[in-house]
């Protein structure tokens, strides 16, 4: 058998076998590359007796053309092939059902800054934060609140060293004493937070919330204080007639001071506010203590006005129906969906605190 004749022969042997991708590319390059037994038959054609010369070359032309012409249509057969199994193994099923997603639930204490946030924006306060790690002097010493006084031990405060210079903030008034050290006369500010004092029961945990209030100008009195909490208690709780009462009070850091308590009832185990004969303590205020301004670089006989500081889980526990305190810091998921709000229907004009 001529050497061509042989190498179709085997080729055609090879091809029988099911082969694969990289397999017919092999038996490709065994044939057509540079020492290839095809591309060594071309070589030969000038050492062959000129009589055959002619024959021999179109033989080998004709035989290159055709293995060259099975090579394509098996690489054809196989890609396709493979594209078919393709096809078949990721076929979408279309009678899956769709994943589930959850929404999350917005909590009531974040709810509740967003709402308290929305009804100072309307009458002119701006938002403040500070942080929670705050220094012995803003917390203290800088709102009339000397070391050994004894309001200090009225905070049972979580200090952070044994210098007692680092602690974490017991309420949220030194925002009053950073933003009145970074600005001029006058303030209108809320500052919504948390704050943190060594206490737990059913009405005190040792992290919770306020939100401060400031307003200093030229000739704020505690009118303009009184009016602007019957206000914003109007609006958080959407009820027109509120009990409402000012106790006088002490803070260091305002004078005269008054706490404020809101009247409420329990009927069939629900909070029913602006009636019945309790009391529930939300929140203290007072004008600021010249001592606070003149601490500041603010002139107390030129600047004064109010400030106050509001609990507002106590808030969210009224406006909301929830009897325990302690149970907002639970992280229970199942609580949380029941008390949680859909993050659709939080107001709007302002975005809560940067949490
Ligand atoms: N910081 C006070 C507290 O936590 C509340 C308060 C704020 C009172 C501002 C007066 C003025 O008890």
């Amino acid at each position: 058998m001529s050497d061509l004749k042989k190498i179709k022969e085997e080729f055609l042997e090879k091809l029988k076998g099911g082969l694969n991708l990289s397999e017919i590319n092999e038996i490709k390059s065994n044939l057509f590359g540079k020492n290839g037994l095809i591309s060594s038959q071309f070589k030969k054609i000038g050492s062959i007796a000129e009589s055959e010369r002619k024959k021999f070359a179109s033989d080998l032309n004709i035989i290159k053309d055709e293995l060259q012409d099975l090579i394509d249509r098996k690489m054809d057969e196989i890609q396709n092939a493979e594209i078919n199994e393709k096809l078949e193994k990721e076929k979408i099923d279309i009678t899956l059902p769709e994943r589930t997603f959850v929404r999350g639930r917005i909590h009531p204490v974040s709810q509740t800054i967003d709402e308290i946030s929305s009804i100072f924006s309307e009458i002119g306060f701006s938002v403040e934060e500070g942080p929670d790690v705050e220094n012995e002097y803003n917390n203290f010493t800088a709102l009339n609140t000397p070391d050994n006084h004894p309001a200090r031990d009225m905070h049972d405060t979580f200090y952070l060293d044994e210098k007692k210079e680092k602690l974490l903030r017991t309420h949220t008034s030194p925002v009053q004493i950073r933003t009145m050290l970074k600005d001029n006369p006058p303030f209108k500010i809320i500052a919504p937070g948390r704050t943190y004092r060594s206490d737990s029961d059913q009405t005190h945990a040792p992290m919770f919330h306020q939100v401060e209030g400031l307003h200093i100008d030229k000739d704020i009195n505690m009118g303009h204080l009184k009016g602007c909490l019957n206000y914003f208690i109007k609006e958080f709780f959407e009820i027109d007639k509120i009990k409402m009462r000012f106790r006088p009070s002490h803070f260091p850091f305002t004078e005269p001071s008054a706490e404020v308590d809101i009247g409420y009832k329990i009927k069939d185990g629900k909070i029913i506010i602006g009636e019945g004969d309790q009391w529930l303590e939300i929140l203290g205020c007072g004008m600021v203590h010249p001592n606070v301004l003149k601490n500041v670089k603010v002139d107390p006989k030129k600047f004064q006005g109010y400030a106050f500081g509001i609990g507002i889980d106590r808030l969210a526990m009224l406006k909301y129906g929830i009897n325990d305190l302690r149970a907002f810091f639970d992280c229970d998921y199942r609580w949380l969906n029941h008390f949680g709000f859909d993050p659709l229907d939080v107001p709007t004009n302002y975005r809560g605190l940067s949490r």
